[in-house]
């Protein structure tokens, strides 16, 4: 095979990974699934929280938090797409919610704003929204030892 071959072969790969995700996770999911916004671990958070799921996958979130509100949100998975695209939405979706209300979220909130998404891997959303409401624990638990 020579190198124009190749390419082709890759490009035709990438082309049906990118028809399959948008399959999966349709407009709004594929979008994201592109580009995870809120990816990444935050030096400088307040509080984080971690789980695995039964799956095996880590869920990490951080948090900034202020006046029990929180104010910014990033996430980081060692996760298949599907839990980087919950992870990103979660985060997403914690930002500008007080402590309160994210102990309201399900992972419904998370899979309603993606609108579509395999129901295979619907625990991904509820883990995303699990490792919130854990960093907002641990935020509770520092406040009350801090005061
Ligand atoms: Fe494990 Fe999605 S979190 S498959």
């Amino acid at each position: 095979m020579n190198d124009e071959q190749f390419n082709a072969m890759v490009d035709s790969i990438q082309e049906q990974v990118f028809e399959d995700a948008k399959d999966a996770y349709g407009v709004v999911g594929f979008d994201r699934w592109r580009n995870p916004r809120f990816h990444g671990r935050m030096e400088d958070a307040d509080v984080q929280g971690r789980i695995t799921g039964s799956c095996g996958d880590t869920m990490e979130m951080f948090l900034k938090i202020e006046e029990d509100r929180v104010t910014d949100a990033s996430y980081a998975t060692d996760g298949c797409g599907s839990s980087n695209v919950c992870g990103s939405f979660a985060a997403e979706i914690a930002i500008g919610k007080t402590v309160e209300e994210i102990f309201d979220l399900t992972g419904e909130d998370v899979l309603n704003k993606i609108g579509q998404f395999p129901e295979q891997e619907e625990h991904c959303a509820y883990l995303a929204i699990k490792t919130v409401q854990d960093a907002v624990n641990n935020y509770m638990v520092k406040k009350v030892q801090s005061s």
